[in-house]
């Protein structure tokens, strides 16, 4: 199992035990709006002398934050909306670190007003947000459930009121429960996720004109092989490439649902990506790196552009494993009007001998092991801002589509201080340095456009519950209570001055 995939593997094991979420009554208006007013830290804002920095951004870059469904909000069996598997997931005990559930999460289900309120006071430009499938069609096949369109009709309407563009992902890893089994290695999954595509695209698409197909389909469609994310993808190499070729035929079958709802709308995706740093100079580390590059930054991308899978494989493409089927080239084309990056860390990369004996990612002749250079984040991911320069210019060399970063962020032990405020100075240092080889990117010619803070707020992270804090936003898990951090403050500061 790669790195990338183990670092997704240790993103979820489990780690130290976090508060239990606490239930939240439900807000009634005046209390949306005291909550509003309770959000912004006291006098934090003063203590964010920090300086912005001297890179400034291309006029009209577009500076938001991104969460996601199952992580920020809650009402996991409101109004009709239908068990995901990170609600299966979830409910099974010993799975997430302290019990924790994403059934309250946030609670952004009832909060969504207040959150973008804080959001507009952050000076945010764009919030990437997912739609649940399992909301708006509860088994993922028959009947869709009103209440969920309409919340997410509502949340479109909030999020254009404060002046912020919507982004919506499509997928961000919760499947109908329902679906579960034989999820993304099925075309009936497939032909199910267009048909939604295209529900999403008639309610929402005339007010929401950029999408993000699937969320990291390396994670859900791969690191779950070892894990029951998509549970029964975890023991078979065979199952992990049929779902990730399902996974590639349903970005087609979206976005060409979403083009039919809207023709101006403007569809991408958000993929995990890692620069491959060759271990050393040989010319075989710089083919295992190249070859890594095509498994973990291509493969989900070549398909939709070109119809065809990168060379990842020494001893070519296991076309039949995949369960490639004649017609599947045309079925696969998506042409993306844009790129997102999820970029967390880059990947040493090792050539390796491939033996008829070799299975599963063996056969890509490679390893990868975890930069040793940069500092560690409270999950142990290396810091390396160096990485988001590299893979965006590489991405935008050999596509020459626009980018946006829509992931990027890092987890610390945030505390509330005695002022009431969260001093975050290494959140700080991360995204100042990230934000500085973005506009190094750009001034070296990369298309980059956006860049969306992972995340807007403390939310549930998946096997490690809310035990990582990666918010620009301090949420305390037993009053649900918001404190903007100082990255939050600067962050809105760097907006303002469109520098960083
Ligand atoms: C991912 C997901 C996010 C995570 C974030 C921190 O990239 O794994 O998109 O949902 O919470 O990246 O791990």
């Amino acid at each position: 199992m790669f790195r990338n995939a183990r670092a997704v593997m240790d993103r979820r094991k489990f780690l130290a035990a976090a508060a239990p979420a606490v239930s939240a009554a439900a807000l009634g208006p005046s209390a949306l709006a005291a909550l509003a007013k309770q959000l912004v830290a006291p006098a934090a804002a003063a203590s964010v002398g920090d300086r912005t920095g001297v890179h400034r951004f291309p006029k009209d870059f577009f500076w938001g934050v991104s969460t996601s469904a199952y992580q920020v909000e809650g009402a996991w069996n409101e109004d009709g909306k239908g068990e995901s598997v990170w609600d299966h997931f979830a409910h099974t005990p010993s799975m997430i670190k302290g019990g924790d559930t994403g059934d309250v999460a946030c609670d952004v289900y009832h909060r969504y007003a207040a959150e973008l309120q804080l959001m507009k006071q952050m000076n945010v430009r764009s919030y990437r947000f997912s739609v649940s499938w399992s909301r708006v069609r509860p088994t993922g096949r028959g009947a869709f459930n009103q209440k969920g369109l309409d919340y997410y009709s509502r949340l479109t309407d909030a999020i254009l009121a404060q002046g912020i563009r919507p982004v919506c992902t499509l997928f961000h890893w919760d499947l109908p429960q329902a679906l579960a089994d034989p999820a993304w290695r099925s075309r009936e999954t497939v032909k199910l996720f267009g048909e939604y595509a295209a529900k999403a695209g008639d309610v929402l698409g005339d007010r929401i004109k950029t999408w993000a197909i699937l969320n990291e389909p390396a994670v859900f469609a791969r690191g779950a092989y070892g894990l029951p994310l998509d549970s029964p993808e975890k023991t078979s190499f065979a199952a992990a490439l049929k779902s990730q070729h399902g996974a590639n035929l349903a970005t087609g079958e979206a976005f060409r649902a979403l083009k039919a709802a809207h023709g101006d709308a403007s569809v991408g995706n958000a993929l995990s990506m890692s620069p491959a740093d060759p271990a050393t100079a040989s010319a075989e580390d710089h083919a295992a790196a190249e070859r890594y590059h095509a498994w973990q930054n291509q493969w989900f991308l070549e398909p939709s552009l070109s119809g065809r899978y990168p060379e990842a494989f020494v001893g070519g493409q296991p076309l039949d494993e995949m369960g490639f089927e004649l017609g599947d080239e045309e079925r696969l084309k998506a042409p993306l009007d844009w790129i997102g990056i999820n970029y967390y860390n880059r990947e040493i990369v090792k050539a390796r001998t491939v033996t008829a004996e070799s299975r599963g990612e063996a056969r890509l002749g490679l390893s990868v092991a975890r930069g040793y250079q940069g500092s560690l984040t409270v999950k142990g991911w290396e810091v390396w801002p160096k990485g988001i320069y590299d893979i965006v210019v590489r991405i935008s060399k050999d596509y020459g589509l626009p980018i946006e970063i829509t992931e990027n962020g890092c987890s610390y032990n945030d505390a509330v201080d005695e002022q009431g405020g969260v001093p975050d100075p290494q959140r700080i240092g991360f995204y100042r340095d990230h934000l500085n080889e973005c506009a190094r990117a750009i001034a070296d010619g990369a298309k980059l456009r956006g860049f969306h803070a992972w995340s807007f707020m403390d939310n549930f992270e998946w096997m490690d519950g809310y035990s990582q804090r990666f918010g620009l936003v301090y949420v305390d898990r037993c009053t649900q209570r918001r404190i903007v951090k100082d990255s939050g403050h600067w962050y809105a500061k760097v907006i303002a001055e469109n520098r960083a």
